[in-house]
């Protein structure tokens, strides 16, 4: 693979703290870093997932291991600068991929096709809580763009749950406009007997009366005739949930 992310940048001092010109450098993740970042992960989301409907890390330890395997997904950690590479604290990850990985992704490829638009996707962004505000997640974004710009990637596309305010403050800053999304909706329901009563019908419409010049004339050929299959098919739900 090309080390095109090996790169370092100085941490901004926290308002009040002594600038000590802490480093954090990225790199690729290795095998035996996996249980880590997984704890890493439960903990930058753990107050986040506490307020959306949607996880927003892989929902389970199983699929994010999954992903180290899949090719194609570049994972990359961000960490404080240490003596060794062992002794370096994890701060930031990313992970990316220009397809679609998964197969619980519900993503219209076409939408981007016809826009001419080829993305980046990013999967996952986040920066430890004790180090937030500190320019971690502009680091992660800029070394993102990098990597969309060597791949020839003209977007980075993500999803961020509404409610995540200051992630989505964290992206508008910094340009990202809303795509078409779905909005969540939940109504309460009224409890009471199973089967519901008996229904009238709704009164039957005046039938449209059909005109001579309506029965004489062919139907063009390129009128669109309802099929069966011109009707939107639901998605399919994600597999294996
Ligand atoms: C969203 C997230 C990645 C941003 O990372 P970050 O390292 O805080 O980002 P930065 O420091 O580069 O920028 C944060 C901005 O908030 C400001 N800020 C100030 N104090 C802050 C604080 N205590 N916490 C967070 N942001 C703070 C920063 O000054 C900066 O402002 P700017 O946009 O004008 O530059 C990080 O908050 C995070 O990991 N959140 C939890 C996981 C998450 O929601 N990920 C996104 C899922 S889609």
């Amino acid at each position: 693979m090309p080390d095109e992310p090996v790169a370092t940048r100085k941490l901004a001092p926290k308002p009040g703290a002594p600038n000590n010109d802490v480093v954090v450098r990225v790199r690729r993740i290795h095998r035996r870093d996996l249980n880590r970042v997984w704890e890493f992960l439960k903990l930058c989301f753990r107050d986040v997932n506490r307020d959306t409907v949607e996880y927003q890390r892989p929902r389970s330890k199983k699929r994010f291991l999954e992903v180290y395997e899949e090719e194609g997904v570049e994972q990359l950690l961000f960490e404080i600068e240490g003596h060794d590479e062992d002794a370096a604290e994890i701060v930031g990850y990313a992970e990316c991929a220009v397809e679609i990985t998964g197969t619980d992704n519900w993503m219209n490829e076409r939408y981007f096709e016809k826009r001419d638009m080829r993305p980046l996707f990013v999967e996952e962004l986040a920066v430890h809580p004790n180090y937030q505000g500190l320019g971690i997640g502009g680091f992660l974004l800029d070394q993102l763009e990098h990597l969309a710009r060597v791949r020839g990637c003209t977007h980075l596309v993500l999803e961020v749950a509404e409610n995540n305010k200051n992630a989505l403050r964290f992206y508008r800053a910094r340009s990202f406009q809303r795509l078409d999304a779905a909005i969540f909706m939940a109504k309460r329901v009224q409890v009471g007997e199973e089967l519901l009563p008996p229904r009238k019908l709704k009164k039957s419409r005046p039938k449209k009366e059909t005109t001579a010049a309506s029965k004489r004339e062919p139907k063009s050929d390129s009128a669109p005739q309802k099929t069966r299959s011109s009707k939107s098919t639901p998605p399919k739900p994600p597999a294996g949930d």
